[in-house]
């Protein structure tokens, strides 16, 4: 009989990534893909969803090969997303009517404002923990449906399947048509103290119910592959979860308290509060998380649009570099310590705590000596800056003082980004050794509904190596740091209308 494994399948904004892990919650492979960004306007992002589930079934069997495994001897998989992005497809020939809006797409930042006009603020904050924003799958639903031709009149005929991207991938493995708590949650349809769909927030944004797919606790039994071509039939699928809540778990955050920041396209902390249903006053989200068995807890969440994403942008538009892994070298190389460059990347608005939909990005301080190290270090700087705005708005919220900050996803390897993070915090920051906790804590999830482990408490072994980033600048240079970016985030608002 050939090595048991676990498959993860980590689908994220700018690429996707498959993982085997062993019984031990080793990782035995991985392999990584990026697809296509598409920009049809200014603020407007979408995905292929045919390209992406073509990418996915490319990883699922490269990540087998390589650790030469048989296709058989998957226990069981796991499936993490980007979340928010939403695809509507045709039930009987499964193809997608349109390309799938992405989450950080604004093409319903009009929408958002009709919304507001009409005072729906505080029933959609009540019932979802959320804000009015085109972040959000809800308005985005409603866009399709409402431009897409005959989109209405088929999903009223009970012809269209909604869904996010990890409903999206599940149905390409098995047919089904199921979706998990934590990214229900993120729909703005979604109530989520009772769990289920809620027919007011429905009606006001004019969704119809049938189109959507059936809600579960992140560790259920969703499906069994079928027809996939990739891998055989009766593989059961048995944990689905938004990445940041996944990675939230995958840190063995899963007591009130404990918190996480993922460097991933874009930056998210999560904060958890057991089975507290928190509402912000700082401008964060409730949202759904997991306990320590899988099954639904609360979590407070702040959320940045542009992270990782905006050294990608240096590197693809401004062809500054050819690898996000050169920016470390690029920027240590710099001589004169000192300079006033502020980089504000809000290419897509602000997300937390400012959810300004119409701010765009801007460089500001720009000299004669102003190089492309000096902006890829204010880029980077920018995604540790926006980072602690959220840690204060967390702590405002929560009257607590994080006592270090625990990191992970793919931009948090960067070291001098990590320092950076320490300094402008002024408290310790811990990055674990593996740094894919999105798609560990999917593996996890997945072998915990296998049976192979049971609950996060015995998983806890198995995380044991941090490299530690101590805070080293000075007082003087942090409120200097903070006062410029503050007038570069205050200059870069409300830009476009
Ligand atoms: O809410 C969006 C988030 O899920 C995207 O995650 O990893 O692609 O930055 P990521």
């Amino acid at each position: 009989m050939g090595k048991k494994f676990v498959l993860s399948i980590d689908h994220g904004t700018t690429g996707s990534r498959v993982f085997c892990f062993d019984e031990k919650g080793k990782t035995l492979s991985s392999a990584y893909r990026e697809f296509t960004q598409h920009f049809p306007k200014p603020g407007w992002v979408e995905h292929d969803a045919e390209e992406i589930w073509a990418g996915v079934k490319f990883l699922l069997q490269d990540a087998i090969d390589k650790a030469d495994l048989d296709a058989k001897d998957a226990i069981a998989i796991g499936i993490t997303n980007q979340r928010e992005t939403v695809v509507l497809w045709e039930k009987t020939t499964g193809k997608p009517v349109h390309k799938a809006i992405v989450w950080q797409c604004r093409r319903t930042a009009d929408i958002c404002d009709e919304l507001k006009k009409a005072g729906h603020e505080n029933t959609i904050r009540a019932k979802t923990g959320l804000v009015i924003d085109a972040y959000f799958s809800g308005t985005k639903l409603a866009w399709l449906l409402d431009n897409v031709p005959s989109a209405r009149t088929l999903a009223d005929r009970g012809r269209l399947a909604a869904g996010t991207m990890d409903t999206w991938l599940l149905h390409k493995l098995t047919g089904e048509h199921k979706t998990d708590y934590t990214n229900a949650s993120r729909t703005m349809l979604f109530n989520i103290e009772k769990r289920t769909w809620d027919d007011e927030l429905l009606s006001i944004l004019r969704v119809p119910a049938s189109i959507l797919p059936e809600a579960l606790p992140s560790c259920s039994p969703f499906g069994i592959t079928k027809n996939t071509g990739v891998l055989p039939d009766g593989i059961p699928v048995l944990a689905m979860a938004g990445d940041q809540q996944a990675a939230l778990f995958g840190q063995l955050c899963t007591e009130p308290g404990q918190a996480k920041n993922t460097y991933g396209t874009g930056c998210f902390l999560l904060f958890h509060t057991g089975n507290q249903f928190l509402i912000s006053r700082s401008g964060l989200l409730t949202t759904l998380a997991i306990d320590k068995k899988g099954g639904p807890a609360y979590a407070l969440e702040g959320s940045v649009f542009i992270g990782g994403a905006v050294v990608q942008w240096l590197r693809d538009y401004m062809k500054f570099f050819a690898s996000a892994r050169e920016t470390q070298q690029l920027v240590e190389d710099i001589d004169r310590e000192e300079d006033e460059l502020v980089f504000v990347p809000a290419f897509v608005g602000l997300g937390a705590p400012h959810w300004d939909m119409k701010a765009r990005g801007a460089i500001f301080g720009i000299t004669r000596d102003t190089s492309p190290a000096r902006i890829t270090r204010a880029a980077l700087k920018s995604i540790a800056l926006q980072s602690a705005d959220l840690v204060k708005a967390m702590e405002a919220d929560t009257g607590q003082s994080l006592p270090f900050l625990r990191v992970d996803g793919g931009a948090a390897a960067n070291n001098y980004l990590m320092q950076f993070q320490a300094d402008i915090l002024n408290r310790r920051v811990e990055r674990p050794a593996n740094v894919d906790t999105t798609a560990t804590g999917t593996a996890y999830l997945a072998g915990i509904g296998a049976g192979v482990w049971k609950d996060a408490d015995e998983l806890r072994s198995l995380l044991r190596d941090y490299s530690i980033f101590n805070p080293e600048m000075s007082e003087e240079k942090r409120s200097r740091e903070l006062k410029l970016w503050q007038k570069g985030v205050e200059r870069s608002k409300h830009w476009v209308d």
